[in-house]
């Protein structure tokens, strides 16, 4: 009888100490401990003993039991142990290792300006309006009026594609096509940014592509006054508060009274600096009252209504207010330019 229990004790032992990983333990655990397992079996056997032989056979079977229960858990905790050292090594990292570099766009700083304009205006009501880029000298140029031979052409050197076809020269186009578009219906108070064309020779401060936002209100009683109202709002939030604006008379065919608007240098507080070179203030835009005949041409009564507009050049805008000294800057997809305007917002 005790070479019996000796066997199974043994073959316990050895599993144990063969098992190679908690489940493989575990079925060991089941295969001796288990209410049906071989040391439980054991137990059975007593039943066949005399009386004075079973106490010393349950001592025994239970020395048994104990012994493989030891086992069992001290083998689990080597395995365990062993199971930690693998995992360790498994998901180590390597603190020391350069992280990925993680590269992410940045707006551009035109866009960047564009969106702010869109911004301060769709807060005064009023609505962005988009329009082609090749257009038709109809709307660059006759109903601005600015017919064929009219000398205000040439201050534009435009790329014709046919004679009837050009790149817009101003996003002033899209103003006669939106007042073309109201058949003489008023109020009308809309924004159209956009990408314009003249043939330039690039240089700091020229580039045969820029970026304009044109401006156009109408309606009764509309008057340079709210112009000027507007555009003082438009160059505090553009350039910080505190900024004034001046009108200076100017000639543009398609507004009557024209002006050049300029902004107090918001570098100097218009004291006078090198940027605004001594004079504290910094040409923005033209502007003006819509011309009665342009008003007529596209179905308006101007003894009714009447309207203001303006052309702001966003390259002017974003330079002046970025400290950028060079247009170029501006399309020549230069990382390290670019990269300085992923901390704005
Ligand atoms: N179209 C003009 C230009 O490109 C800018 C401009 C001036 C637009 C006066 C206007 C305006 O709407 O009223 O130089």
């Amino acid at each position: 009888m005790d070479d019996k229990i000796e066997v199974v004790r043994r073959e316990a032992l050895d599993a144990i100490a063969a098992a190679q990983s908690m489940d493989e333990l575990q079925q060991v655990r089941i295969q001796y401990l288990g209410k049906k397992g071989s040391i439980q079996a054991l137990m059975g056997v007593m039943k066949s003993l005399s009386k004075e032989e079973k106490p010393a056979f349950g001592q025994k079977v239970n020395l048994c039991k104990q012994e493989v229960t030891d086992a069992v858990a001290q083998r689990q905790k080597q395995l365990e142990a062993k199971e930690l050292a693998a995992r360790l090594v498994d998901e180590k990292i390597d603190i020391t290792l350069p992280g990925d570099n993680i590269t992410t766009g940045s707006m551009h700083p035109l866009f960047m300006i564009q969106q702010q304009l869109e911004d301060l205006f769709i807060g005064m009501g009023y609505k962005v309006a988009e329009g082609p880029e090749l257009e038709q000298d109809h709307y660059n140029f006759e109903l601005a009026n600015i017919p064929k031979d009219h000398p205000a052409r040439d201050m534009q050197d435009t790329f014709y594609v046919d004679p009837n076809t050009l790149l817009r020269t101003h996003t002033t186009a899209m103003q006669m096509r939106e007042l073309e578009k109201a058949r003489g219906e008023t109020p009308i108070k809309l924004i159209c940014p956009g990408k314009v064309y003249r043939r330039d020779d690039d240089d700091a401060t020229h580039s045969h592509q820029f970026m304009q936002c044109e401006g156009l209100v109408v309606g009764e009683n509309v008057t340079l006054a709210d112009l000027k109202g507007t555009l003082e709002f438009m160059a505090n939030r553009m350039f910080g508060e505190g900024r004034t604006i001046r009108f200076r008379p100017s000639y543009f065919p398609f507004t009557e009274p024209s002006v050049e608007v300029d902004v107090s240098c918001p570098f100097c507080n218009g004291k006078g600096c090198s940027v605004c070179k001594g004079s504290g203030w910094i040409e923005i835009l033209g502007a003006g009252m819509v011309h009665p005949h342009v008003l007529e041409m596209n179905g308006f009564d101007s003894e009714k209504c009447s309207g203001f507009a303006f052309g702001v050049g966003l390259e002017r805008v974003a330079m002046l207010k970025y400290g950028i000294d060079d247009i170029r800057n501006f399309y020549t997809n230069d990382l390290r330019f670019l990269k300085n305007f992923d901390r704005f917002d």
